[in-house]
């Protein structure tokens, strides 16, 4: 699956952005919210993400990178979001915290930064309904993918195969038509792709490219 980060859109023409991916092969709308606290940059909040919402034909994933993301669950709730993510950094309680998420009727993310091990999960990761990596720090597009990821992504695909779970790995930062097959094949089943889409000539070409990059 592909979800294309709207952080890398023209917000000056969002609506227009949001119809083109409605007409793409895209599968979700990746929302990065970020609170200049958790991470060093400040994206956007409820008011734009309630305006995506009155144009987004796709289900929405929204990822907090604030602090204390349990006290907006019914704010995203109220949005309709299919997930919410949370990072692992952020959440000192992550057990009640994806608890909560589920009780709300949503999909619970949990997100790990590049130096958050694997570990730090694997007593939660029942609980997970996907569990995102973060290939690039967190707070900023267009970033240069880290490359242990690969890696990393193939131990987390063995420990939920171990596990029988049906917890979804999801990659976010620095992906491109260049790393989709390499980490569809470490496992990965969700690729957040920003830059890649919206920097490319024909942003839904871009997606389809990415998609067939994972088929080949
Ligand atoms: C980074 C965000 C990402 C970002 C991805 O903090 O979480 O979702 O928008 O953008 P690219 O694909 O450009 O790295
Ligand atoms: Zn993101």
């Amino acid at each position: 699956m592909i979800a294309p980060s709207l952080l890398s859109a023209d917000f000056g023409h969002l609506a227009s952005n949001i119809e083109m991916l409605n007409e793409s092969r895209c599968d979700w709308f990746h929302l990065d919210v970020m609170d200049g606290v958790f991470v060093p940059n400040i994206s956007f909040g409820f008011p734009v993400m309630e305006a995506i919402k009155q144009f987004a034909k796709k289900p929405l994933d929204v990822h907090l990178m604030i602090v204390q993301p349990e006290k907006f669950i019914d704010q995203v709730k109220s949005l309709g979001a299919h997930v919410m993510n949370v990072h692992q950094e952020a959440c000192p309680h992550l057990h009640r915290v994806l608890q909560q998420i589920k009780d709300a009727g949503m999909k619970a993310g949990v997100t790990l930064n590049p130096s958050t091990p694997i570990g730090s999960i694997e007593d939660i990761l029942e609980l997970a309904d996907i569990v995102m990596l973060m290939s690039v720090n967190p707070g900023f597009g267009g970033q240069q993918f880290i490359a242990h990821t690969i890696d990393k992504t193939c131990r987390l695909r063995a420990l939920i195969d171990q596990k029988k779970l049906s917890t979804l790995i999801e990659i976010d930062g620095g992906v491109s038509r260049l790393n989709a097959a390499q980490l569809y094949d470490a496992g990965a089943d969700i690729l957040v792709a920003g830059s890649a889409v919206f920097r490319a000539p024909s942003p839904i070409d871009e997606i389809d490219l990415i998609k067939n990059a994972t088929l080949a």
